[in-house]
């Protein structure tokens, strides 16, 4: 991967015609740090979030051991770009065949599911292997999420200890409980009352849990979304394990997926038609901006443009855009509002933060765009929950009053104390 110090040098080199995605390896290395210094247990990446290779790789060298895979292909990447490390098949519903080539091939020994069907199908499709890791996903509250993840998977509170028995009974191995509290979770707190749900299931269920996963669901910052600390997440998981009933040695793991990468790419895009409050650009919701569509998220946006040799940051008055992206479908369309200055023009280039989680991963090449070249970079993120940068983005003085006034501030922002134990 070619190495630019920042996006402007790019702009000044190469005048990009098509859409490019930077790499911020720095970002990806710090947030992997934060986590294993941090969490009082086993960091799993969630590979959906940005399956790069040089974020798996990164992450490894940086001391994450274990993956969340969802599909084989995932199963593969990371054997190749993270050989040795440890994987689990957290998606709730495998093929028999995705399962026995996990086990068989791979040596995949952790598996998740939230039905009896899936359980049988486990326990099947590995030929009745004795060391499993078998995690039941529990359906939790998804209230401080801006992104539930609720709807599709998870046992119910009143289907829960029927299938924790069978489980328990199923397995010559561990078992353990895991859920995912939404993405993007706003609410610390959210983690330790998903801890007590789970906590009164296995009661109900009358089983000992050798694993506690409280997934991912650790977010980062966007425009109007500024979180609290990340370390006030870490302190409710703790309480939150403190008071669930399991043994002495119950292990505990998360599976962040944004919160590792989120600031560690953009994307550069080129202005190709200025319409009133409307920028046609080359790239969208068919390439790295699903979530701008989608979800309507208001990613922070830099100006930059071409001025003869030179390249320049545009600044001055700003005003709110939406965008298209190039594709000819109307859904191809970000509302923002993207704050930018007025004169932007055709030709001007914009770079979109905050896009390494769930952006540049859902890339498409429909109606024959969406093929971005990667580059690294070696300047800040826009924002950042591990020190790299603000927690805020710079906007419009009233949109930053705004969110300043959305960064809920818990008793014990600074740091934590250092991981001395697993439990209590
Ligand atoms: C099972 C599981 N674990 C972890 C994650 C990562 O979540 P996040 O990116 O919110 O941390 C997801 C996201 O969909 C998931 O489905």
């Amino acid at each position: 991967m070619q190495t630019y110090h920042t996006p402007l040098d790019l702009v000044r080199e190469r005048s990009p015609e098509r859409p490019v995605a930077f790499a911020r390896p720095d970002a990806v290395a710090v947030a992997a740090r934060w986590f294993q210094d941090n969490f009082k247990g086993d960091v799993f990446y969630a590979v959906k979030a940005n399956p790069s290779p040089w974020v798996i790789e990164t992450l490894a060298k940086n001391g994450v051991a274990s993956f969340d895979v969802a599909s084989v292909p995932e199963i593969e990447l990371v054997a190749q770009y993270a050989p040795g490390s440890r994987m689990a098949f957290m998606h709730p519903v495998k093929s028999r065949a995705a399962i026995a080539k996990a086990y068989f091939d791979h040596g995949v020994t952790t598996f998740a599911l939230d039905t009896h069907e899936e359980l049988q199908k486990i326990l099947e499709a590995t030929g009745g292997a004795k060391d499993l890791t078998l995690m039941v996903r529990l359906s939790v509250s998804a209230e401080g999420a801006s992104y539930s993840l609720s709807g599709k998977f998870g046992v119910e509170a009143h289907e829960a200890a029927a299938l924790l028995l069978a489980t328990r009974r199923a397995t010559q191995g561990k078992m353990g409980v895991s859920f995912h509290v939404g993405s993007q979770c706003m609410r610390p707190t959210a983690f330790q009352a998903a801890m007590a749900q789970a906590s009164r299931a296995i009661v109900r269920a009358g089983v000992m849990v050798d694993v506690v996963d409280v997934g991912g669901g650790f977010p980062s910052v966007y425009p109007g979304m500024v979180p609290p600390d990340m370390a006030d997440y870490l302190d409710s998981i703790d309480r939150g394990f403190a008071d669930m009933m399991v043994h002495e040695d119950t292990e505990l793991w998360c599976e962040p997926g944004r919160a590792l990468v989120a600031e560690a790419s953009s994307i550069l895009t080129k202005v190709e038609l200025k319409k009133g409050d409307a920028l046609y650009l080359n790239d969208g919701s068919y390439g790295s901006l699903f979530d701008a569509a989608h979800v309507k998220w208001p990613f922070p946006v830099k100006l930059m443009r071409k001025d003869g040799d030179q390249a320049v940051d545009v600044e001055g008055p700003l005003r709110p855009f939406r965008f298209y992206g190039p594709t000819c479908d109307s859904i191809d369309h970000m509302p923002g509002p993207f704050w930018l200055p007025e004169d932007v023009r055709e030709g001007d280039y914009i770079e979109i933060g905050m896009l390494g989680a769930y952006g540049v991963a859902m890339n498409t090449r429909f109606n024959g765009f969406g093929d971005a070249e990667t580059v690294a970079v070696e300047d800040a993120p826009m924002a950042s929950m591990f020190g790299l940068a603000g927690r805020t983005i710079r906007l419009p003085r009233e949109q930053q009053q705004e969110d300043e006034r959305k960064v809920v501030r818990l008793s014990r922002p600074k740091g934590r104390a250092g991981k001395s134990r697993r439990r209590r």
